[in-house]
């Protein structure tokens, strides 16, 4: 027998810096769970169709079986000159239960075993990955709920605008990590399609039977063309992309955290067990977990970019250019899930500094809309009630004060429409609870978007267990 499965064409052996460049088992070893998956079911319908016997279906069952077992107890060696690991099972199936192993690629290529493998390992990692998304949400939710009626400076273009309760701008992003795990669970119907039948690209003479083999793997669907099936790639682009998007929501948390840490603003405080000394200043706490999640996503993005510079030029069909996609998709994949991971367990160990917090968002005239509202709804026209209050921002920026420390004396010189009752108006707490307008700030709008998460959560964790 030949040394290679498929070189019965050629009168050398391969150099050995080919086999070096060419093999991808150091990266594809990992999909050996779902090779070996997709290889037993696709015996089975070999046998179910007569295309082979039960008795050869049951010996490459079995074997495979075995070398799932070697594989996991790392009794399986792994080396060069088997290229991947769909050559490195074939082979090793060879030599376990000898030449009846040659019958197992009947009908079938690495071209749609390679395409169902990594549809089977990305299904997982997906759920998997919306598994954890949720975690965090409820996390964040958590958060929210014990922290209510805690006052934050929203911000815009990054100065102070209004105050906010911090409740709200944890559950924007609970919003954001609620869509991504949404998108995530989109993209699962387009993983979920079978590829085997394709062949190297056109499909068999075989009569094979795609939904059999389907029905085994649990896939609802088919692929409907074998020559996009073994050159679509677009779920891994998909996928890619929706951990991007996740990534920047990360990145994004991450840097407020950061800057929400520094001593400018101290609004918050990592615990200890999740933040860094410095080698060299002793006084310094560093927020290394955010920097390094901030950090990461630009890895996210280029492992994106990489996939589709990959594939705009590919012709059809299947090209080897394509082995390059697993790197990629792994790193990204591996990347998110440490991410979230870390984040579940730092995000309950953060202590909010909120007495910093409410002071920033009583100073620097974020009343200041307030007051004109005030003057409005009492029937000032709104341009000429916004710049009265502009008026009273310049005054008491002069007298190095505050809207509501300036006098009723003082604050009537501006307009003669202004009552005591002012002062309640420009109270931080009382901007926010008059903010009810669908998803505003209010206290009790905060308070039943959380309720509402909890409920959409709970429902997601049993549908997710079921
Ligand atoms: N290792 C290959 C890949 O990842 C498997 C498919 C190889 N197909 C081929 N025609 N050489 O793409």
């Amino acid at each position: 027998m030949s040394d290679k499965i498929w070189d019965g064409r050629f009168s050398h052996k391969t150099d050995a810096s080919v086999e070096a460049f060419t093999s991808s088992i150091d990266i594809d070893k990992r999909l050996y769970s779902y090779d070996i998956e997709g290889s037993i079911a696709h015996c089975s319908m070999l046998a179910e169709r007569a295309i082979i016997t039960k008795e050869d279906a049951s010996i490459l069952i079995r074997g495979l079986n075995a070398i799932r077992e070697e594989i996991e107890r790392g009794k399986f060696e792994f080396d060069d000159s088997r290229e991947d690991i769909h050559m490195h099972i074939e082979t090793a199936l060879v030599q376990k239960i000898g030449k009846v192993a040659l019958k197992l690629h009947t009908a079938r290529s690495r071209n749609d075993q390679v395409a169902l493998d990594v549809r089977m390992y990305l299904r997982q990692e997906t759920v998997n990955i919306i598994k954890l998304i949720t975690e965090l949400c409820k996390i964040i939710v958590e958060l929210a709920e014990r922290n209510l009626n805690v006052i934050l400076p929203g911000y815009t273009h990054m100065q102070r605008a209004q105050p906010v309760l911090l409740s709200h701008h944890l559950m924007a992003y609970y919003e954001m990590f609620s869509r991504d795990a949404e998108r995530f669970n989109d993209s699962l119907k387009r993983v979920n399609v079978m590829p085997l039948g394709s062949a190297a690209l056109a499909g068999t003479t075989y009569p094979i039977d795609g939904e059999y083999t389907a029905g085994i793997l649990n896939f609802p669907k088919v692929s409907a063309n074998s020559i996009d099936a073994v050159s679509d790639r677009d779920f891994i682009i998909e996928f890619l992309s929706s951990a991007s998007l996740c990534m920047v929501h990360f990145s994004r948390l991450s840097e407020e955290l950061i800057l929400w840490s520094s001593s400018e603003f101290s609004f918050i405080e990592l615990a200890d067990s999740f933040a860094t000394g410095s080698s060299i200043m002793p006084q310094k706490k560093n927020p290394d977990v955010p920097e390094l999640v901030r950090g990461k996503t630009g890895r996210v993005f280029g492992d994106l970019m990489a996939m589709l510079s990959l594939m705009k030029s590919l012709p059809l069909s299947y090209n080897r250019d394509m082995q390059e996609d697993k790197a990629v998709l792994f790193d990204a994949a591996d990347i998110l899930k440490a991410c979230i991971k870390i984040y579940l367990k730092m995000f309950p160990e953060l202590r909010i500094n909120r007495e910093i917090m409410e002071k920033a968002a009583s100073e620097g005239f974020l009343n200041a809309t307030d007051m004109a509202d005030y003057l409005a709804v009492r029937g000032t026209p709104f341009r000429e009630a916004h710049a009265c209050a502009g008026q009273a921002v310049r005054y008491a920026l002069d007298k190095k004060k505050e809207l509501n420390e300036l006098s009723l004396k003082e604050l009537q010189s501006f307009s003669s429409v202004i009552k005591k009752d002012i002062f309640k108006f420009l109270n931080p707490q009382e901007m926010i609870n008059r903010r009810k307008s669908a998803g505003g700030t209010a206290t009790e709008n905060v308070k039943a978007a959380i309720k509402k998460a909890k409920k959409n959560l709970e429902n997601t964790i049993q549908r997710q267990l079921s």
